[in-house]
């Protein structure tokens, strides 16, 4: 009984370090860097003119306030720490003249946006946002992309050996095709090959006995509190984490590669001593590890790991 009151007393404790990391770190902080809180900013209010962009009919001359607010903070950014706000907000900004130019529009507002793209190319920014064609996946029938889905399994047997920098940054680079919420990305990825290092993260993760001494390539996803802001987005780090970190498997199983994701299921004194190992920064918080390597075996022995039936989880409501 006493055990398990010593537990509950845990919550108060970790939700009250949970609090003291997320408002310290987080977008509104003053204490937060505020080049960062910038690029943020700039891409989540970019991305709500990209949004009215791709609407069926959208509306003349919407968002000038926000456009002007985009403007603003991009004057105050400094685009050493990313030029991607600048090339977004470009991007945007360009479909949104082209947008006024097809309704046959004339406004001051749209000059003064046209002189102020000007004066982003002229400073050398290429543009790289607004809109572009997307289709649902057709290749033979969508059986292909089922069929890829299906045959994905935690590896959890690596052939040694580190896999090629190159190779790693593709993986990564195709886990970014996740969705973010307003597309801000604030997922990042810190790679591991060391073995020593890698032992000491695994012995602090505590889910891979059994396997551990066969990684030689780890993951571990995490997320930037700054890009979060407010009470109502204290869990949304760990959504968007988790849908990229779902990228990066699925980059893996495309690769030939074999994947375990690995739980953070941790307190945050482990959290902590994690970040101090890995050399990863107090402003992010830790989604999850992901053992990667090429598996011992092209057809390797995986957990079956039964599914429920779909009806169980499945609920339709209407009509
Ligand atoms: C967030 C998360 C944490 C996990 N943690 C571990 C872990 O610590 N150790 C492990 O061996 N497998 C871990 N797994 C793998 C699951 O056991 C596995 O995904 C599940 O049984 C489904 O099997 P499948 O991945 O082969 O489809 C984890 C999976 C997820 C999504």
């Amino acid at each position: 009984m006493m055990d398990k009151t010593w537990k509950l007393m845990f919550f108060f404790s970790e939700f009250f370090r949970d609090m003291y990391t997320f408002i310290r770190h987080n977008g509104y902080s003053p204490l937060a860097s505020r080049n960062k809180k910038l690029f943020y900013k700039i891409l989540i209010e970019t991305h709500t003119v990209e949004k009215g962009l791709s609407l069926k009919e959208p509306k003349p001359l919407f968002g000038k306030d926000k456009i002007n607010g985009i403007i603003h903070m991009l004057n105050e950014y400094d685009r050493t720490y990313s030029s991607l706000p600048l090339e977004m907000a470009l991007g945007a900004f360009q479909g949104y003249l082209d947008l006024h130019r097809t309704l046959g529009l004339s406004d001051d507002f749209l000059f003064y946006l046209d002189a102020y793209v000007e004066h982003l190319k002229r400073d050398g920014t290429s543009g790289n946002g607004g809109t572009k064609r997307a289709a649902p996946w057709l290749g033979n029938g969508g059986l292909d992309a089922k069929a890829f889905l299906e045959s994905r399994s935690s590896c959890r047997m690596f052939q040694p050996g580190k896999l090629d920098s190159r190779l790693l940054t593709s993986l990564v680079e195709l886990a970014q095709s996740a969705p973010s919420q307003c597309n801000r990305q604030s997922s990042r990825v810190h790679v591991y090959q060391d073995r020593a290092v890698i032992a000491q993260l695994l012995e602090l993760q505590g889910g891979s006995r059994g396997f551990a001494h066969s990684v030689d390539n780890l993951f571990v996803v995490t997320s930037e509190v700054t890009a979060w802001g407010g009470a109502g987005q204290r869990n949304q780090l760990y959504v968007d984490g988790a849908l990229f970190s779902m990228g990066l498997l699925l980059a893996c199983h495309a690769n030939g590669l074999g994947a375990c994701p690995l739980n953070l299921a941790i307190l945050n004194t482990v959290e902590k001593k994690i970040c101090s190992v890995g050399g990863i920064e107090a402003s992010e918080r830790l989604i999850m590890m992901i053992a990667v390597g090429k598996p011992l075996e092209s057809h390797f022995r995986a957990a079956r790991s039964p599914r429920r039936l779909t009806a169980e989880i499945l609920q339709l409501h209407g009509g």
